[in-house]
């Protein structure tokens, strides 16, 4: 038996949680702003309010690691397409606008958006944990964007489940 399954196994049973989509946004070199799609963003702690996201290298990890500083920002469900550009595929219509403020790069029409600094940033294989300390966030309401399965997805959130609502695997298990 190896030590790892396969990248496929793995990719696919990791695609089983299922997450929310933000657009991790820091500033370049020349002060403009750059930024990824990331689905890794997770809260850490309440008090001090800390989260962390996981970027591997790229444009956006060298901001993030250049400026100390990143903002995230949380996807409605209707913005599938913002999700897509900031993870390469980009709008026909241009880049979408990035408000500066608060000394960040905000998504005007994301449903929440926080403001941190990097308090520690941990390599692990070929990405970094950016942990940062939030010193801005605010919210709105609004369906958020899911990702599911290698998917975008509509509308989690929309419905509350019973407590004893339960499914078993109907197929079984694929290995
Ligand atoms: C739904 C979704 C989630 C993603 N999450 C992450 C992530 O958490 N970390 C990461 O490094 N890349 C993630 N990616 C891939 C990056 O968005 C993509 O590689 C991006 O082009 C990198 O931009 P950069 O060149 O500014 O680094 C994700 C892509 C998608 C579609």
């Amino acid at each position: 038996m190896s030590h790892h399954p396969d990248p496929a196994s793995f990719r696919a049973a990791a695609s089983r949680f299922s997450t929310g989509v933000t657009v991790v946004t820091s500033s370049g070199d020349d002060g403009a702003p750059v930024g990824m799609t990331a689905n890794s963003f997770t809260t850490v702690s309440m008090q001090p309010p800390t989260v962390l996201v996981s970027l591997k290298r790229g444009r956006t990890w060298q901001a993030v690691s250049a400026t100390r500083r990143y903002a995230v920002n949380v996807l409605a469900a209707d913005d599938v397409a913002i999700g897509r550009h900031f993870a390469g595929a980009p709008l026909a219509q241009g880049t979408p606008t990035l408000e500066a403020r608060e000394g960040f790069f905000l998504l005007p029409q994301a449903i929440a958006q926080f403001g941190c600094e990097v308090v520690n940033a941990v390599e692990i294989a070929d990405h970094t944990l950016f942990i940062g300390e939030v010193r801005w966030c605010r919210h709105r309401d609004g369906l958020p964007l899911a990702f599911y399965a290698s998917r975008f997805r509509n509308g989690l959130g929309a419905e509350i489940l019973p407590a004893d609502a339960m499914a078993y695997p109907a197929e079984g298990w694929t290995i």
